[in-house]
């Protein structure tokens, strides 16, 4: 690995800021009324649902918020959220907390060696138009972005191609955005990745951290997007939409109009690869299921 000078704010980023201060006897109490007011926000604002195992966790993180910001009464502190000037704030804070963001590189190693494979068939014929577009859709701190950019990058050794690409990572957390566009990482979380990936793709922050290499970050970009919205209009003609661990929290409607928006995003050939035990049970209109073992992979129709 390439040693990098120590920045500093890397800790205050990394570090967990989210640590209970307040003893839990001490927290105020929300109600299963006031619970549910706080499940269907979430649900109707980001698409995500409360599962039982999570129940306790989200209500002591929106207690401990409240305790933070001075708020006794959780209608009141409902009512700020929803109706005030400062709402929309408050729950930039708040939705941090409350969504799972969990992560890693290489998360799902069959899923990665067939990016790898896709881009290179795909570059190996000279038609096809460059640079190589990818969406890592709710990419939370950007440890799937970067993995990517690894795929990528193997992708195109394997073809003989000098590489031309660009990763868009998005994400409806603006915490877990701002890490990503750090790059700053524990060492731990590079485990289970070979050392040539550590060597050539990562730099040394100090003996606990270590940072992925600029040439990598400048064709990575990361900014923040709720896929409910259907927005940035400027991601389409992709390539590539890869989507794990984030439709699983989804009701199928969403899921299928999420999909739906992924079709309209994608490029004709394009590709859009979900997680495993993430099976579509539909039938999408302008996507076919590709034989890949292990992968739940789609492309999208050339016609
Ligand atoms: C469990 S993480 C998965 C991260 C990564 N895709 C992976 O597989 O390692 C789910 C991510 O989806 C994001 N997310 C949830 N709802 C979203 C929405 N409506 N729009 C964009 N991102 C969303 C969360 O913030 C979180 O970072």
């Amino acid at each position: 690995m390439h040693t990098n000078r120590l920045d500093t704010g890397y800790k205050m980023l990394l570090s967990n800021h989210h640590v209970l201060r307040t003893k839990p006897q001490n927290l105020p109490k929300l109600n299963s009324r006031q619970f549910r007011l706080w499940e269907d926000m979430l649900e109707k604002r980001t698409g995500v649902r409360i599962t039982l195992q999570r129940e306790d966790h989200v209500r002591t993180q929106i207690a401990q918020r409240m305790c933070e910001s001075g708020w006794v009464d959780p209608d009141s502190y409902f009512r700020e959220v929803l109706e005030t000037h400062a709402g929309p704030r408050e729950w930039g804070v708040l939705l941090d907390r409350l969504l799972v963001k969990e992560t890693g590189f290489f998360r799902h190693q069959p899923s990665h060696n067939f990016v790898s494979k896709r881009v290179a068939s795909l570059v190996t014929n000279d038609r096809h138009s460059l640079p190589l577009n990818i969406w890592s859709a709710g990419c939370a701190s950007g440890e799937e972005a970067y993995s990517l950019a690894v795929d990528v990058i193997e992708g195109f050794a394997l073809s003989g191609r000098p590489e031309r690409y660009s990763i868009i990572g998005t994400d409806v957390s603006h915490e877990a955005i701002a890490r990503a566009r750090q790059g700053v990482y524990q060492r731990s979380s590079l485990k289970n990745t070979s050392t040539i990936v550590r060597e050539n793709y990562f730099s040394l922050v100090d003996s606990q951290y270590c940072k992925v290499l600029k040439s990598v970050r400048q064709k990575t970009a990361f900014f923040v997007a709720n896929l409910l919205e259907r927005k940035p209009r400027d991601i389409n003609q992709m390539d590539l939409i890869f989507c794990q661990n984030v439709l699983i929290y989804f009701k199928r409607w969403r899921r299928r109009d999420i999909v739906n928006y992924f079709q309209d995003c994608l490029k004709p050939g394009g590709c859009l690869i979900i997680g495993p035990g993430e099976l579509l049970d539909w039938e999408p209109e302008q996507l076919r299921r590709i034989d890949a073992p292990g992968v739940h992979a789609y492309e999208k129709l050339r016609v």
